[in-house]
């Protein structure tokens, strides 16, 4: 069946861009194997179609796009192009992998787009007819872009996107590349594009906000009630700059709000916490606190007349269920005594579903925190589990032994045993503080240039013996990456996440050239 077919009057095709416009906000590199991952667990929440990259842009980008196209078993996959013929043949030879495939091709055709590969209307439009005709005879399915829509003159945006339909495109979208448009005017484009272009009738449009006005869920959920029929988001809204709008806003606010967007998707929103926390995990980008739906106040009750009215009656402030996006009801507390079985049930619960052998790796960290920590929260495993899922298959370095020396005399020192690629060495070094010594002992035994970038602490839980989460992010030569972690001892986290992207970079050292991930590729460029 195609998107088409599927597309009712009331049905919403969700096109989710986590791994190809999220991906793209610097820092949020991805391993090829997370993005496998992500876009399993998209094909699994029930998102329609999947952009899985731009595969001209980096041999890392071509090999995840053709070999999400080989595994998706439900999802339309998507790959982006240029308005040109050479992207459009990469973009095919990954994407024709998969059951249902998409080409999704785009030119800027705003003024200030338009100025850059100097092209006047008419030869803008010829480009515009001759890269869609021939995406269009790659491929049935055909998605053509007009990037900075919302800046674009209205009449020339009519006279484009008739050139798209007629050179065959199946979906039209209408970016608001610059987060620029408010809600009235998003609908105001999309029902004139209806009413003045001959054959939009025949053909789905899309609505792709960024958020650099806070307003990319409205933009997009106005677009809808003008006669879009397709969301392009991403989780937790990652993306440049502000982001994008957030899948988890717009499918929630159409279920909550049925009576006003009465629209239907097919996602299962139930996986919605789970992939929230495992897209944070992966991209290094935390979820912000008070963020709508997957943040960790969302259904939180702080004050006492909320808390009241919730113990009488949820519905005084909650508008929807933990339930309903995979969160569970009960934080039922787990401990020393609590078994294998137990611990997997909970698990499940919490949307993870473990092979035996990480179950027993997680199994055995969840007793020594229990030993260390009266009660287990859900927080607490989560933060485990994600850990766990963090570590790479090969650790060439790994954190034997740390003890520190802190307090208000310095200079605070450490003491490790690290094993580098199978042999342990043993070090001591002063830093300014704590971590800065633990630090400077990795520095010691694996001297590397990479800068830290980012270095952010949270606490999984209340209390002081609380797990904290350490996230860190380095570069080298252009190569960027991420590492996590998560202990009760925030030096030992810390440092262990520092290690942990160390790994990483070391991975990507020997798959990628330096500057990779600083994606140079220009959108207006051959
Ligand atoms: O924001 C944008 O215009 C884009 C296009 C490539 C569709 O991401
Ligand atoms: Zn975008």
């Amino acid at each position: 069946m195609t998107i088409q077919d599927r597309t009712t009057q009331d049905r919403v095709v969700i096109f989710d861009t986590t791994l190809r416009d999220g991906e793209q906000s610097p820092g949020a590199t991805m391993t090829h194997e997370e993005k496998l991952e992500i876009a399993g667990l998209l094909d699994e929440m029930g998102v329609d179609i999947i952009e899985a990259g731009f595969p001209i842009a980096s041999e890392g980008d071509f090999a995840a796009v053709s070999e999400i196209s080989k595994r998706a078993k439900n999802s339309t996959i998507c790959g982006l192009a240029r308005a040109n013929q050479k992207d459009i043949d990469r973009c095919w030879e990954a994407v024709r992998h998969a059951k249902s495939p998409r080409i999704h091709t785009f030119i800027g055709t705003s003024p200030l787009h338009r100025a850059i590969p100097n092209l006047d209307m008419d030869q803008m439009a010829e480009r515009i007819h001759e890269t869609v005709t021939h995406a269009r005879n790659l491929c049935d399915n055909v998605q053509w872009s007009p990037m900075d829509a919302t800046r674009t003159e209205p009449d020339y945006l009519c006279r484009v996107v008739e050139i798209a339909i007629k050179a065959g495109a199946t979906t039209i979208n209408i970016p608001d590349t610059v987060g620029y448009t408010y809600p009235m005017e998003s609908a105001k484009i999309i029902r004139m594009l209806l009413e003045r272009v001959p054959g939009a009738d025949k053909i789905i449009f899309a609505t792709h906000c960024h958020n650099d006005l806070g307003m990319a869920t409205a933009n997009a959920l106005a677009a809808v009630e003008a006669g879009a029929r397709q969301i392009e988001c991403t989780i937790n809204g990652l993306g440049e700059r502000a982001g994008n709008t957030a899948l988890e806003e717009v499918v929630m606010a159409m279920r909550v709000r049925n009576d006003i967007l009465p629209f239907q998707t097919g996602i299962d929103t139930t996986k919605i916490m789970n992939l929230s926390r495992r897209v944070s995990q992966v991209s290094g980008f935390p979820v912000q606190f008070n963020k709508a739906i997957v943040g960790k106040n969302a259904f939180l009750h702080e004050s006492g007349i909320h808390q009241d009215g919730v113990l009488k009656n949820v519905q005084t402030f909650e508008i929807m269920r933990p339930e309903d996006i995979g969160l569970t009801a009960k934080n039922i507390a787990m401990g020393k005594h609590s078994g294998r079985a137990a611990l997997r049930a909970k698990l499940k619960e919490l949307g993870f579903d473990l092979a035996d052998n990480q179950l027993n790796d997680v199994f055995v960290r969840f007793k020594a925190l229990a030993d260390r920590k009266k009660e287990v929260y859900d927080d607490d495993l989560i933060a485990l589990v994600s850990d766990e899922q963090s570590n790479d298959a090969y650790e060439f370095l790994q954190l034997k032994k740390l003890r520190v020396v802190c307090g208000t005399e310095g200079p605070q020192e450490a003491d490790m045993i690290l094993t580098v690629d199978g042999v342990d060495h043993h070090i001591d070094a002063t830093g300014d503080g704590p971590v800065d010594a633990a630090f400077n002992c990795v520095k010691m035994l694996f001297p590397h240039k990479a800068n830290l970038q980012v270095y952010q602490v949270h606490a999984v839980t209340e209390g002081t013996d609380a797990q904290a989460t350490v996230s860190v992010r380095l570069e080298e030569e252009g190569r960027i990456v991420t590492g996590s972690a998560a202990d009760t001892d925030t030096i030992v986290a810390s440092t262990r996440a520092y290690i942990n992207a160390l790994n990483r970079l070391i991975i990507r050292r020997q798959k990628t050239a330096p500057g990779e991930d600083v994606k140079t590729v220009s959108y207006h460029g051959e």
